[in-house]
């Protein structure tokens, strides 16, 4: 009886494996697979257009440390999408090595963002402290709420003559935040700001996200030109970043 019981187990073991193989073949061979290919291919295509010399990296700190040796030494620092404050902590802490004194301006509302595709409301599964904040560094200031609520007033508040920006981490992760928060900063933007985009390239719906929010507005008012993209080995979300090198009136 425990031999035959054991043979069961160790089909029903087999049979899952096979189907699991099949699976993969079948969504190898999907509609949206060959979407996720093609996008690969355009962002592939997209990067060989706006190549710069050694513009290529496979590791975050690589890539973040070249942006921050070009960072302006005048101007403000933001990041808008915080979650745990990863980034904006490793960003902080390269500049007090270098002793830059600069605080840097994180924007969340700490609960996470809506649906990346379909749906509507809050995705419980993505990012979401359910509007608490992390532990950062003393010079980073967390600006909680929802930032269509709190950038222009922040801004407005803001006891400084010169109020350019000299770089932010977009990281919203969806479309509407990052075109609004790229409409409100356009009016700070300097020449040789640098403005890193989390996730333009390298997934399937990659042109209608932070691409498509760039082009309606850096695209239409600045000259600029790519000097850094960073693909990971853990995602296919590719990090690009640009440096602004003319400023067209908005109006
Ligand atoms: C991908 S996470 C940021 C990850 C972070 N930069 C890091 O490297 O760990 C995106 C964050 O954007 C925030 N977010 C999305 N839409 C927002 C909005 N309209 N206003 C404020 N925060 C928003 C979410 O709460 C979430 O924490």
């Amino acid at each position: 009886m425990a031999k035959y019981l054991n043979m069961t187990k160790q089909l029903n073991g087999f049979f899952k494996r096979v189907n699991k193989l099949t699976q993969r073949e079948l969504d190898a061979d999907s509609t949206f697979h060959q979407v996720e290919r093609i996008a690969r291919i355009k962002s592939a295509e997209y990067i060989w257009e706006h190549m710069t010399p050694g513009c290529l990296y496979n590791r975050e700190q690589d890539y973040w440390n070249d942006l921050i040796k070009r960072i302006p030494a005048r101007g403000l620092l933001f990041e808008f999408g915080v979650y745990k404050g990863r980034s904006i902590n490793y960003l902080a802490e390269q500049l007090n090595k270098k002793g830059d004194r600069r605080r840097i301006y994180g924007f969340d509302s700490f609960m996470g963002r809506p649906h990346k595709t379909g749906g509507s409301g809050t995705d419980a599964s993505k990012p979401n402290l359910k509007g608490v904040k992390p532990v950062v560094l003393p010079n980073v200031n967390l600006i909680k709420g929802r930032v269509e609520e709190t950038f222009a007033t922040f801004m407005d508040n803001l006891k400084l003559k010169d109020k350019s920006i000299a770089y932010m981490h977009l990281d919203f992760g969806v479309y509407e935040p990052t075109k609004y928060i790229l409409e409100q900063t356009l009016p700070y933007l300097k020449k040789g700001a640098i403005i890193d985009f989390d996730e333009l390239l390298g997934y399937a719906d990659w042109k209608v996200n932070e691409y498509k929010a760039m082009m309606e507005t850096i695209g239409r008012y600045c000259d600029f030109e790519h000097i850094a993209y960073c693909e990971t080995e853990n995602s296919s979300d590719i990090k690009a970043a640009i440096i602004i090198t003319r400023l067209y009136p908005t109006h």
